[in-house]
């Protein structure tokens, strides 16, 4: 592995948290440590002190019994054939003076240290622990006057006992270090491997591109916190995909709807511009060009208008609105284009009805349903628009006797600048369906549409009563 490969490894989060995990265990193991080690020394201590205490007894004991004499010669025999057990032992006269000292053979080496000088500090009272220059280890003794004033010291090495605590310390250390070194490993490679979908998220978003947005993070369906986020995730690239998809077809669609109308202006003012173009015929083919202009400004204003009520910019100034007299001031406008066609527009419903919302968008609203449904329908076709209230909606309905519309085109129509087959022939942008569902969505309603061919078409708004705060 490089150099820089283990650097990028170690920034990794899978790395830090075992980092984390590995030094909140050395801590833990530390405290174990220290809570078996201090109280284990101080049992080990206390035994050892009540030996050199029962040994001290044995001697004084003897000295009480059978005198001084007999208890000198007793050490004085213990220490010609080094048969101490390990003890040091002295006795003084009551100036100080050294009657005995025996050494175990460990100490002996050091006598010079143990000079009857230097062991005549230690008193009758408390312990004294005399170390050993170099080795670590420590003379501990004990004294007691004896009567006559003289004074017995018994002491003994702390080497066997700090060699248990030290293998005691190994042995800990034995087993922790293992158990470290395996807690990092594992937990660097539990961490490493359960972030992975972190990492594809991060391989994934970072291959996104404009123009490729198929791509999808793989997911592992353990059902766990991560599995949610590449979930929810690519649930997101799919509605950024459906989006742009989205854009780029209402663009094309734009920028294809608009050469018709700008191919005629341009071939309007080409007429006009030929030299030998009479009075009549300029003023012809201007009249074209102001047709088609205002036919290319109505539709931009519309998909203005479209984007401005779905993105929620469009400006609505609510108000109750009386829904009857609505339904009826639009169909008095279309009056003219019904009788002509030979159609029987009808308005039903009960006249205390009211809605809060915009009336200029609502009669946008009806007025495109009623023009689609005057465009549809033949000569001696019906049109009834209704209204009725629901609970907490009013529903408007708009209802045609005409041509209805195919299955396969029902979950297209409301889609900006989409055309029915059978609409070729009449006029029309294809946004008015689209502008009616934005406006409506922008006031918290609902629209249907139910039809099938030959058998007309119904239109249903559902608004909610009160206007919801706008968002
Ligand atoms: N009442 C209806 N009966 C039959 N088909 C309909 C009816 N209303 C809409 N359609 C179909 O839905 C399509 C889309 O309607 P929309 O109102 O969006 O566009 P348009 O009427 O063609 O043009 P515009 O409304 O912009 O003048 C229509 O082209 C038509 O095919
Ligand atoms: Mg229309």
């Amino acid at each position: 592995m490089s150099l820089a490969r283990i650097r990028q490894l170690a920034k990794t989060t899978g790395f830090r948290l075992a980092l984390w995990y590995s030094l909140i265990f050395i801590s833990s193991s530390l405290l174990l440590f220290a809570l078996l080690y201090f109280p284990l020394r101080s049992a080990i201590m206390e035994k050892d002190r009540n030996i050199i205490l029962a040994k001290l007894n044995e001697y004084a004991l003897q000295e009480q019994q059978l005198g001084l004499q007999a208890m000198l010669a007793e050490i004085r025999l213990e220490d010609d054939h080094n048969k101490q057990a390990g003890f040091f032992v002295r006795v003084a006269d009551p100036t100080g003076q050294s009657l005995i000292v025996s050494l175990p053979p460990q100490w002996r080496e050091l006598d010079s240290e143990f000079s009857p000088l230097r062991l005549s500090v230690v008193g009758t009272d408390g312990w004294v622990a005399l170390p050993a220059k170099g080795r670590g280890d420590a003379l501990e003794i004990v004294g007691r006057r004896l009567a006559g004033g003289y004074l017995l010291q018994i002491g003994r090495g702390s080497g066997e006992r700090q060699k248990i605590l030290e293998y005691f310390g190994q042995v800990f250390a034995g087993i922790m270090l293992p158990l470290v070194i395996l807690g990092f490993a594992g937990g660097f490679f539990l961490a490493y491997r359960s972030l992975r979908p972190v990492r594809d998220l991060i391989q994934i978003v970072g291959s996104i591109d404009i123009g490729k947005m198929d791509a999808r993070v793989p997911s592992r369906q353990t059902g766990d916190e991560l599995d949610e986020l590449v979930r929810l995730f690519n649930t997101m690239l799919e509605k950024i995909e459906q989006l742009l998809t989205g854009m780029r077809a209402a663009l094309d669609n734009v920028a294809h709807d608009l050469r018709t109308p700008v191919t005629r202006l341009r071939a309007g003012i080409e007429t006009a511009l030929q030299s030998e173009n009479t009075a009549e015929v300029l003023r012809e083919a201007l009249l074209d060009c102001a047709e088609e202009s205002e036919r290319i400004i109505t539709m931009l204003n519309t998909l203005m208008d479209i984007s401005e009520a779905e993105t929620g910019v469009m400006k609505l100034r609510r108000q109750p609105i009386d829904v009857v007299s609505l339904l009826a001031e639009v169909v008095d406008l279309y009056q003219y284009v019904a009788e002509e066609k030979g159609l029987a527009v009808s308005v039903s419903g009960p006249s205390n009805l009211t809605v809060m919302a915009d009336i200029d968008r609502m009669r946008q609203v009806v007025g495109n349903l009623l023009d689609n449904s005057l465009k549809h329908t033949p000569t001696g076709g019906r049109i009834g628009l209704n209204c009725v209230r629901q609970a907490e909606k009013v529903v408007i309905r708009v209802q045609d006797t005409g041509a209805g519309i195919p299955p396969q085109d029902l979950p297209l129509i409301f889609d900006r600048l989409y055309r029915g087959d059978h609409s070729r022939s009449q006029r029309g942008l294809g946004l008015g369906l689209s502008l009616v569902k934005a406006v409506i969505h922008a006031h918290a309603g609902t629209i249907e549409v139910e039809s099938a061919p030959g058998q007309g078409s119904t239109f249903i708004l559902r608004l909610p009563v009160d206007a919801p705060p706008q968002s």
